[in-house]
This record gives structure tokens, sequence and C-alpha cells, in this order.
């Protein structure tokens, strides 16, 4: 049998717990051998949790003392370039939260690194690893849907409202409130995940016309608390995107895709859970459907069947992570490799772009 991937996690703090479960579930295939964070208390409760024996409060010394293969660097945003270049120069195969980087720049830069160093290199968009967001992808190559011609999507957190009562606690000073660590407020916060959806189902996007406004007072360096973008798709598809971190609004997600011959929506959560939110099934309404059901199969949406797909487990948080270890086992691309990403992260620019010109912004420039 061949041996486990070994993996170096950098950053324990919220998003660390989601990804722990990936490496616990076939430790014959991929595990946890390091920790490491600025934090070192962090990073040695992270350690302890995760049965994890090697703890480090300085990454470099993680990439050079450690027994890694790769690395997963869960740390905020301007941190990714560095963390990344300095794993793939290390020979590292890595697996980086999104967004990729805080600009365009950073991320040609990262893409450079992992090429020349020959490592595999995946962003984390856990969004493609969901079961019915695979299934709809499926289901919308083979022709379900016919034609997308419109594809909307919200997202609203009220994180930066101080009412105490959010499942995301509410946080004045926080660095996602900061363009400067951030690289930017909701959009590259939360919208990176819904833009790389989008390109996921409905394509390529050309050209994007969007607003944006910093009118929170917890917002610094022009990071943005809302934004609404329109998107024009290369097949036609329009799409139209808001986002708000400030919002009087429970959390919620929303997808609607609309076809010529069907639509798939994914509906707000009821409960304005976050897990829920991205781990939100989409469900189909589709002309296939009605011939199949009658009458109701064209009038109501239906759950889409993900039993068949094949995924690992329905946490694609799990999903991800064994993706990655695949990839970095048998040389194949992950399926949102820095290639493939850098286009979700060309709409991220290209929206900050729109909104500071207010015109539009042809991504192919960028
Ligand atoms: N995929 C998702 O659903 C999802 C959800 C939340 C966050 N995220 C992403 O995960 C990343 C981390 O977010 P978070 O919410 O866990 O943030 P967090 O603030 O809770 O944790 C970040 C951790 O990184 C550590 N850190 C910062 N710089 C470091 C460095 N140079 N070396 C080592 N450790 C360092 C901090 O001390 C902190 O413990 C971000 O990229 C964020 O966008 C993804």
């Amino acid at each position: 049998m061949a041996e486990p991937l070994k993996v170096g996690l950098i950053g324990t703090g919220s998003i660390s717990r989601m990804h722990l479960p990936g490496y616990q579930l076939a430790p014959d295939e991929v595990r946890l051998t390091a920790v490491c964070d600025i934090r070192e208390a962090a990073a040695r409760e992270f350690a302890a949790e995760a049965g994890v024996e090697a703890v480090f409060s300085d990454a470099e010394q993680l990439l050079e003392q450690s027994d890694v293969d790769a690395v997963d660097i869960c740390t905020i945003h301007d941190q990714h370039a560095p963390l990344a270049i300095a794993a793939a120069r290390a020979g590292k195969h890595v697996l980086l939260e999104k967004p990729m980087a805080v600009s365009l720049d950073e991320c040609r830069e990262i893409l450079e690194a992992t090429e020349e160093a020959g490592v595999t290199f995946m962003v984390a968009q856990q969004l493609r690893h969901v079961p019915s967001y695979v299934a709809l992808r499926r289901r919308i190559q083979a022709g379900e849907l016919g034609r997308i011609w419109s594809a909307r999507c919200d997202t609203f957190l009220s994180a930066a409202l101080e009412d105490g009562r959010q499942p995301i606690a509410p946080r004045s000073g926080w660095w996602g409130f900061d363009g400067k660590r951030g690289g930017g407020g909701v959009i590259t916060m939360l919208s990176v995940h819904h833009l790389d959806l989008l390109r996921y189902l409905v394509g390529e996007v050309a050209r994007v016309d969007a607003r944006s406004w910093t009118g929170h007072p917890s917002f610094t360096n022009d990071a943005e608390d809302r934004a609404a973008a329109t998107l024009e798709f290369e097949n036609g598809a329009v799409g139209q995107l808001t986002a708000s971190f400030s919002s009087r609004a429970p959390w919620s997600f929303q997808l609607l895709l609309l076809g010529e011959q069907g639509s798939a929506w994914t509906p707000p959560p009821a409960d304005g859970s976050p897990l829920m939110a991205h781990r939100a099934p989409a469900v189909i309404a589709s002309a296939a459907q009605e011939d199949e059901r009658g009458f109701r199969g064209a009038q109501s949406f239906e759950p889409l069947e993900t039993e068949s797909l094949g995924l690992p487990t329905d946490d694609p948080y799990i999903n991800e992570i064994q993706h990655f270890a695949r990839c970095c086992e048998d040389g194949g691309e992950p399926i949102s490799s820095g290639r493939d990403n850098i286009e979700t992260m060309k709409i991220v620019f290209g929206i900050y772009e729109s909104a500071r010109s207010g015109a539009p912004v042809e991504l192919a420039g960028l």
C-alpha cells in the first residue's frame, strides 16, 4: 500500500476545525503530521485535538523541520501568497484556503512558483464538493436545464452588526473587515465561493459591472461591506450577484439558475445557519422531470439524486481533502487548480475594478 500523504496544517483558526475530519477519515491515505500557528497556544490546542505531535509557531520551521509532503494553508488572506510560495519552493504540495491571494499579481506569483516546483496546487473551493452541486453540474452538462440564460446568487451575513445573536460573532477590528489584510471585504470573504460556483455550473465570465459600498464603520482600508454585480457569461447567460456583511438579514445564501428547459435553486436555509449555507442542497425542476413525473415534474423543485455519484462522504470539506490527496498521489489536476481558480479571482478583482471606476470591466484585459 502507498504511504499516506503527510500534511502540515498552517493556521489553526475557525476553518481548520472543518478541515480536521478530512484528515481523520482515512489516515492510511491522508493524515496530519504537523501543525503551525503564529499563536503558539492555539497551535498546541489544535494539535492536542488532532493528535499531532509536531507543533510550530513559524511556518518556515514547519517546512524545514517536519516530515510533510504537503501543506494545508488556513491563514488570513494576506499570508496566503508568501506561505504558498515558500511551501512550493520547499517542494510541498499546497492546499490553500480561498481566496487564492489578495491581488492578481500575487495569484500569478503563486501559480508560477507551484508550476516551477512541479507540486500539486489546489484552492479549497468546497462548494465544488457539495454532493448536490456535483450532481447539478452533471445534469447541466447532460443538457437537462437547456441553455442557461440567468443566474442569480445572493449572500447575506449580518456579521458586522453588533447584536450579539449572530452564529458568527460580530467582530469589530476583525481582519476580514480590513481591506489590506483581507484583500477586500464581503466579495473576497464570501462571494468568492459563489463566483467560483457560478463558473463551475454556468461557465466562464467575460465581463462584469459592479458597485460596492463601504458604509459600515467596522470596515477599514476600503473593504466593502456590500456589493452588487452583473456578470456577463461567455455563453450569453447573465448573472446577478448581491452580497452583504451588514444587512439586517439572517445568514442567507440562495442560488437560482434559469435555463430554457429547466431551473435549479438553492433556497435560503430556513434556520439561517452558516454551516447549511456552505452545504445547502440544490433542487431542480425540468422538462425532463416533467416527462418522467407528469405535470409536477416541472412545477415543483425536487432534490437531486446524489447516491450514485460515488463521493467519499456528504461533507464537502472531507471530499475536498480526499480529492487533493488523490491528485497529489496520482499527479492529476485538481478540480480547482491554480490555473482554474485564477479565473475566479479575475472576476473578484474585475468586480473591484468596476466598482472603483463605475464602468464595466472586460476580464480578458486583467
Ligand atoms: N471554506 C470556507 O467555508 C471558509 C470558512 C471560513 C474561513 N475560510 C478561509 O479560511 C482562512 C482562515 O479563516 P479563519 O476563519 O479560519 O480565520 P481565523 O482568524 O479564525 O484563523 C486564522 C489563523 O491563522 C493564523 N495565522 C495568521 N498568519 C499566520 C502565519 N503567517 N503563519 C501561521 N499562522 C498564521 C492566525 O493566528 C489564526 O489562528 C481564510 O482564507 C478564510 O477565507 C474558509
